[in-house]
């Protein structure tokens, strides 16, 4: 193992907490299940072959706009940055900034998929070897301890936060997400966001139904989970995918949707879904760069700078806490 990777620092939730967020959204009278469940390891397997489909056009779009604009971007975060990665997942745009970034303090990937961020963190370590890696395993959402690097004092803290992740949460979640980084960096610190932007129904719908199948078995794998980890018993072939995109919230809604009246058990709870009853396990929300300036804003940021493709597809924004 290299010597510059540092051992992991474990915030994970247990399985009880998954238990009590399963009990609890399938209880609501319009059925749901949090996101984060997607990614076990098949799930994380998964939506890296999703990242891959012609009609998704998020992932490769942004780093488009991370090769092109890397460079202003590093300039931008100047020399010494301990560079926090929230939900790292494989990582794989954090080489793009890490290989500009000025003598970085140290690489922290915070990422709740353990086998995810084992590999990334030893791969980073490995392909950075003066750089300090600090893995923690964590939902980001909850507090956990930023480790400190040995060897760099630490500049500025710079949150990166790509991938549009920050569309998962609703507007008044994503709020208080950018506040507590907002306090976690304190001032002088920065945040780089991804975000993806309103656009046409067409465009938005097909990356999240692709033709290969791959966002359905991804979708559907989340029941195969609570099967195995919580000894739920869905019957994953009378669940159906469809993602919607809803104009009024500018959100995608990820759906399972029940094929046939039927009862599922989890943890000795019955809970009966009408045929074509929907539950929803993702909404993925879009922004214009107007609506994110001011959601950064109310949050306590300064929005320094915008980079967009030049389809205007997606946007990555420097956002920045007054020193
Ligand atoms: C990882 C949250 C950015 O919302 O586009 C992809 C997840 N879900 N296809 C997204 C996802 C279905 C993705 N994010």
């Amino acid at each position: 193992m290299a010597e510059n990777l540092g051992r992991v620092a474990d915030f994970s939730p247990d399985d009880e907490v998954m238990l009590q967020d399963v009990l609890r959204g399938l209880a609501l009278p319009e059925k749901n299940i949090p996101s984060l469940y997607f990614y076990d390891q098949r799930g994380s397997e998964l939506f890296d072959t999703i990242t891959e489909q012609p009609e998704y056009y998020p992932t490769r779009t942004e780093i488009g706009i991370l090769e092109r604009h890397g460079a202003e971007m590093a300039a931008a975060l100047g020399p010494g940055a301990r560079l926090i990665e929230l939900g790292s997942g494989s990582a794989l745009k954090t080489e793009l900034l890490l290989a500009r970034l000025e003598d970085p303090a140290a690489y922290v990937p915070v990422e709740i998929s353990r086998e995810h961020l084992l590999a990334a963190a030893a791969r980073i370590a490995a392909d950075f070897p003066g750089l300090e890696v600090l893995p923690v395993t964590a939902d980001f959402t909850e507090p956990y301890e930023l480790p400190e690097p040995t060897r760099r004092r630490v500049e500025r803290n710079v949150a990166f936060f790509p991938g549009s992740t920050i569309g998962n949460f609703p507007r008044p979640m994503a709020a208080d997400l950018l506040a507590n980084t907002c306090r976690e960096v304190g001032p002088g610190g920065a945040m780089l966001v991804g975000v993806d932007l309103v656009k046409d129904r067409e465009t938005l719908e097909r990356a999240y139904n692709d033709d290969a199948g791959v966002t359905a078995e991804f979708n559907l794998n989340l029941l195969v989970r609570l099967n195995r980890e919580l000894g739920a018993d869905f019957d994953v072939g009378a669940f159906a995918h469809r993602a919607v995109w809803d104009d009024d919230a500018a959100r995608i809604e990820m759906r399972l949707i029940s094929t046939r009246d039927q009862r599922v058990t989890v943890a000795g709870q019955a809970f009966d879904f009408a045929a074509g009853e929907v539950l929803v396990t993702e909404y993925s929300h879009k922004y214009t760069p107007e609506a994110f300036r001011a959601l950064a804003e109310g949050a306590g940021f300064a929005l320094a700078r915008t980079w967009t493709d030049p389809d205007g597809l997606f946007s990555v924004h420097l956002i920045e806490v007054p020193g």
